[in-house]
């Protein structure tokens, strides 16, 4: 029987996993696969770490060096996280004729052009399903199963800690800043949330999919982003009586007019699939021209969840002589033919702090239609808050610039509204 064996670069939760999965099932895969995978060696400071999940100490490893030039190792699987020492270690590997698989998506997003420039000249396998959407095979799906298609969209909820924050605010109607501490208690958000509540991870995610989908290089650059921390309990409440739910969104698109990329918070229509995937559940929701419309579901993170997603890699590389690499040139900028869409088109709902008299509405609307946009529906709410009345409106379709113009424009224009918040909407 062939043997193959595995080296983890840290042991954190999804090395962990990692380990725990491919330890209970070795025998499964000898039976099913006909292969036997062995982890050979493990790169973890924290020696008490390894021991604690029963690695024998003769297999933990001093430095990658040693990893590299260990003959039983063939696949080196990274889940250190973070560029650096990650880059650094997974081009070692691959320089040493290893095949790797990674769950770091920064490392994937902004390296992926050396790392499979290295995996190419060494003939080795380069894996990444884990570095998008944990357990969820949407990279697999996109690289095989979906290949019939041209992706014409893709829809996301591609970041569990941020939907988690989002579903509690609109449940308890608590704020932000509640919530994110309960989360941080829980152990869902990390103590430094940065990257995931301002829309980083899921940017680096979407960069990676939407490379895939549409088959040219999206740098991370040219993916338009913003996070949760500006969202108000309010604004999720009245887009509840709207008929909405509010989700931090990784939208791509490819049309005629170019490609667009963005992460921002959304309201997603109640009756769309995404707007029912609640707490750290991701989904992706993809639109192919044969297909039509496919939903992936599940988890984003978690131990065995993103370990399924690795061991999965392992086993198609164990089982596989031949490597795939990316479908376009894999290179760091953009390819300059490719058009890029900034002033895209979507619904927005406005909230307004409004002076409560005559004529403020049909002001209002005057400086709306002037830039050609129009209102599809309307809440009034009595009551002052500062000496001003809530008013929402939700538009239909328009353009992005036309909405900053018209936002601008009624600020600057003698205060009868002032805008206090903008969320694009999604039908
Ligand atoms: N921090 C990520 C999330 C998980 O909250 O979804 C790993 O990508």
């Amino acid at each position: 029987m062939k043997k193959v064996g595995v080296a983890i670069l840290g042991l954190g939760v999804v090395g962990g996993g990692t380990y725990k999965i491919l330890d209970e099932h070795r025998e499964f895969y000898k039976k099913i696969h006909n292969v036997d995978i062995v982890v050979e060696s493990v790169l973890e400071l924290r020696k008490e770490r390894a021991l604690a999940l029963g690695i024998a100490e003769n297999k933990i490893a001093s430095n990658i060096a040693e990893i590299c030039s260990n003959p039983e190792v063939d696949i080196v699987v990274e889940v250190i996280g973070g560029v650096e020492p990650a880059k650094t270690f997974v081009l070692a590997a691959l320089n040493a004729g290893k095949s790797v698989v990674t769950s770091n998506k920064e490392l994937f997003c902004k390296y992926s052009h050396e790392l499979e420039k290295a995996a190419k000249k060494n003939n080795c396998g380069l894996f990444y399903e884990a570095s998008c959407v944990g357990g969820v095979p949407v990279i697999r799906a996109l690289l095989d199963n979906l290949q019939g298609n041209k992706i014409l969209s893709m829809m996301g909820i591609i970041n569990g800690t941020t939907n988690y924050i989002l579903t509690k605010m609109s449940n308890g109607g608590a704020s932000y800043d509640e919530v994110l501490k309960e989360a941080q208690k829980l152990g869902y958000a990390e103590a430094n949330p940065t990257a995931d509540v301002e829309g980083f991870d899921a940017a680096y995610k979407l960069s990676i999919l939407s490379s895939m989908s549409f088959h040219t290089k999206i740098p991370f650059s040219k993916v338009y982003r913003e996070g949760i921390t500006d969202i108000s309990a309010e604004d999720i409440q009245y887009g509840k009586q709207l008929g909405y739910a509010l989700k931090l969104l990784a939208i791509g698109k490819n049309s005629d007019s170019g490609i667009e990329v963005r992460v921002h918070p959304t309201f997603v229509k109640l009756s769309h699939p995404l707007a029912s995937v609640n707490d750290s559940y991701n989904a992706v929701y993809v639109t192919g021209d044969s297909v039509e419309d496919v939903m992936l579901y599940g988890r984003g993170a978690g131990a065995l969840p993103t370990g399924s997603a690795i061991v999965g890699d392992i086993i198609y590389c164990a089982t596989h002589n031949n490597f795939n690499y990316s479908t376009f040139k894999n290179t760091e900028n953009a390819d300059p033919s490719v058009k890029f869409v900034t002033n895209f088109e979507s619904a927005y709902y406005i909230r307004f702090d409004a002076q409560d008299k005559a004529g403020v509405l049909s002001k209002v609307s005057s400086v709306l239609s002037k830039h050609d946009i129009s209102v599809a529906q309307v809440i009034q709410e009595d009551g002052k808050k500062n000496g001003a009345v809530p008013l929402i409106l939700v538009t239909h379709l328009t353009r992005e610039n036309n909405v900053k113009k018209a936002v601008d424009e009624i600020n600057a224009n003698g205060g009868f509204a002032k805008v206090a918040s903008v969320i694009r909407v999604v039908s």
